[in-house]
Order: C-alpha cells, then structure tokens, then sequence
C-alpha cells in the first residue's frame, strides 16, 4: 500500500459560470520515504492537487487515500483531524503567525493536538535547536530573516511528525543560495528521518533536487 493514492482526481472551478479544470483525471501513488518535485507551468495545478492530497479541499471527482483511507469523502471535522496527525504544511509565504514568536509558531499544531504545555514546549525547543534557530525563538517573524522564517515553518510542518510533507513553490521567495540551503536541508530530513516530501515547483534548480518528478499540463498528467 502507498503512502499516498490519487485515483482519477479531478477539480472542477467554477467562475463566471465557465467550467475551470483545474485537474483532470490524475492518478498516481506516492510511496513512504519520497522526495518528489510536482511541476508543470503556471496554471497546471500543481497547487490544486497539493490542496487535495493534504485535505485542504475536497475534489469534483475521483480519489484521495492517505493509508489507505480513504479522505475524499471525510467531513471537515474529520479532514481537520486527520490534516492535524498526518500532515505538514509548508507555505510559499510561510504563513507564520505575525503576533506569534518563532518556538509559539512552532507549538501551535502541537496545542491543537491538546498536548501538554510542557511536552510541547520540550519538543519544539528540541526542534528549534536542531534547525539552528535555537537562539531565535523568542523571535516574532518580522525579527528574522527569510532564511529564518523559512526554518521556523519547516519546524512547524515535521514538528508533529507528519505522514508526509506537503511544500508549495517553497524557494520562490528566497534568494539562489538561501533555497539551496532550504534543499539541502530538507534532502537531509528526508534521507536520515524518512519523512515523505512532495513539493511543487516550476523552479529548475529545484527540479534538480527530486528523486522523481510528477509532470503536470492544464490539469492533465503528463509524466510521473
Ligand atoms: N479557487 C479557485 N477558483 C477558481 N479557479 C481556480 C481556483 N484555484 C485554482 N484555480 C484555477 O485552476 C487552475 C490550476 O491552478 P493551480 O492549481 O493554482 O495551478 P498552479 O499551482 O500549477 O499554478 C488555474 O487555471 C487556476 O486559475
Ligand atoms: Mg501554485
């Protein structure tokens, strides 16, 4: 059984009242331990099926399994609870919370999971430190830089030990060297912690960096 299985998924928008497909019957398979790049030009939707795998939205049509459950058909309640246990997020933009310092950012999933103050507070020093923000974390994000900010998301997204790691466009925002670092690192994540990652990018460097690359074209899959 994969990780992952997308089974026929296709998003419909609707806007104006003209069809928009922003994916059109997708079917492919992520296994446990993978590194893979989803790209594809402006508009393919790359981010409508990172939206999807990680239960963000709900498709027109097709499938959804995480486990082998089955999460296309969950209610949002339970899309929130299983996005919560399997899933790590990390955000173009970061997404941190501005009034939040770096280590609150950071033990905020683990206070939605209703884990104690101070075990949360233990794992996310843990983690800091290991990322090398450890002397930041009473930072708010507007005291860090880019480079920073992008670390203390990261932090965010493994820090609950996610099923699989979920990245949209995530070097858009930095310069060459800082992505690169950015890569690197999560390369190291990958192959000494084994966690899952599928990212979306129409950077080439990036590309460089995948195991395997899921190709996608005006919503159609093209190669994975
Ligand atoms: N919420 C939405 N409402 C209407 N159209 C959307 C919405 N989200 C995405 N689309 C459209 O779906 C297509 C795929 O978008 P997207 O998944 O964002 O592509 P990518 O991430 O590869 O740039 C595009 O044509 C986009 O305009
Ligand atoms: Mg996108």
């Amino acid at each position: 059984m994969s990780l992952v299985e997308v089974k026929n998924l296709t998003k419909t928008f609707t806007e104006d009242s003209e069809p928009i497909h922003a994916l059109s019957s997708v079917s492919l398979a992520i296994d446990e331990g993978e590194f893979t790049a989803v790209t594809g030009p402006s508009g393919s939707g790359k981010t409508t099926l990172l939206n999807l795998i990680g239960c963000l939205d709900q498709p027109t049509e097709g499938r959804v399994s995480l486990e082998g459950e089955e999460i296309s058909k969950c209610s949002p309640q339970k899309l929130s609870a299983l996005r919560l246990r399997k899933i790590g997020f990390i955000f173009q933009d970061y997404n941190l919370i501005p009034a939040f310092t770096a280590i609150e950012n950071v033990e905020y999933v683990l206070w939605l999971q209703g884990i104690s103050a101070e075990e949360r507070r233990k794992r996310a020093v843990e983690i800091c430190e290991r990322f090398n923000i450890g002397k930041l974390i009473h930072r708010r994000p507007y005291q860090m830089s880019r480079g920073q900010q992008q670390r203390v998301a990261v932090a965010r997204a493994i820090v609950h030990k996610p099923k699989i790691v979920l990245g949209d466009e995530l070097t858009a925002n930095l310069d060459h060297k800082t992505g690169a670092e950015l890569m690197e690192f999560l390369k190291e994540l990958n192959q000494k912690e084994k966690i899952t990652f599928l990212y979306a990018t129409h950077d080439p460097e990036m590309m460089k960096q995948a195991k395997r690359m899921i190709s996608l074209k005006d919503g159609r899959l093209i190669s994975s």
